[in-house]
């Protein structure tokens, strides 16, 4: 049963422990495990999953010297299966905190409440705006003036947990969907890492099911504007 309030820092000089489950490439998980190998994130990732053979990055991950493990959902029976092989996995890696970072699978209420409140997702829109796939070309069919990226707790509702740091820019003339989603991971690669300092810092704390930063309930987002860094 989880803590009804929890810090996730309860001792802050020993780092906090990150499980990160990745589909792709893995930049996030990347961007991650660098900013900690850099002495800029008090944590530290113990594991990388991944859930296709084809995550390009694993291999990334490897060349980092960072422990990673293939879990092949496509080789489960049924979600249920594959969802315990995942569980058996990150409760084995020792972490405290379940960083999803391109994790293409939707994960079963069971799961999502079995990590509440240690379990974090970055999404490519504004939450609550576009949820799901294909966030870059439904932002740009739409003529979007903005379009961002979230990084948000998750619970059992699709995209839907508690937002707690988003990152905006504006859509330019021209834009593609490739050059959105180049712009929108950049600012990736800056906001998971400090929601994960947050947690590490014990800024951020989950109480009562509900995100707190800075002793307050965090009821909208951060935003981060495109001029701040
Ligand atoms: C990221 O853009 C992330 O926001 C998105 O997948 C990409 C993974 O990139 N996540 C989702 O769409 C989740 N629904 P990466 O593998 O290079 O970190």
């Amino acid at each position: 049963m989880a803590k009804a309030t929890s810090s996730l820092a309860d001792t802050p000089s020993s780092p906090l422990g990150l499980a990160v489950i990745i589909s792709g490439r893995g930049s996030n998980m990347l961007a991650i495990a660098r900013a900690s190998q850099a002495g800029q994130l008090n944590a530290r990732v113990l594991q990388v999953i991944a859930d296709r053979d084809s995550a390009a990055g694993i291999a990334a991950a490897q060349a980092l010297g960072l422990a990673t493990q293939v879990i092949p959902a496509k080789s489960f029976p049924d979600k249920a299966s594959f969802e315990t092989a995942l569980a058996e996995a990150i409760d084995a890696s020792g972490a405290t905190l379940v960083v999803l970072a391109g994790f293409m699978r939707i994960l079963s209420a069971e799961f999502t409440a079995r990590y509440a409140g240690r379990l974090l997702n970055i999404h490519p829109s504004l939450l609550p705006a576009y949820k799901g796939l294909h966030t870059h070309e439904r932002v740009l069919a739409a003529g979007e003036a903005s379009h961002g990226v979230t990084v948000h707790y998750v619970t059992a509702e699709l995209d839907g947990g508690p937002l707690l740091l988003q990152a905006r820019i504006a859509v330019r003339p021209g834009d593609t969907a490739d050059t959105l989603a180049a712009r929108v991971q950049q600012r990736e690669h800056i906001i998971y890492p400090r929601v994960i300092d947050w947690l590490a810092t014990g800024r951020l704390q989950w109480r009562n099911g509900e995100p707190w930063l800075d002793g307050a309930a965090l009821r909208q987002p951060v935003i981060l504007e495109e001029h701040e860094s």
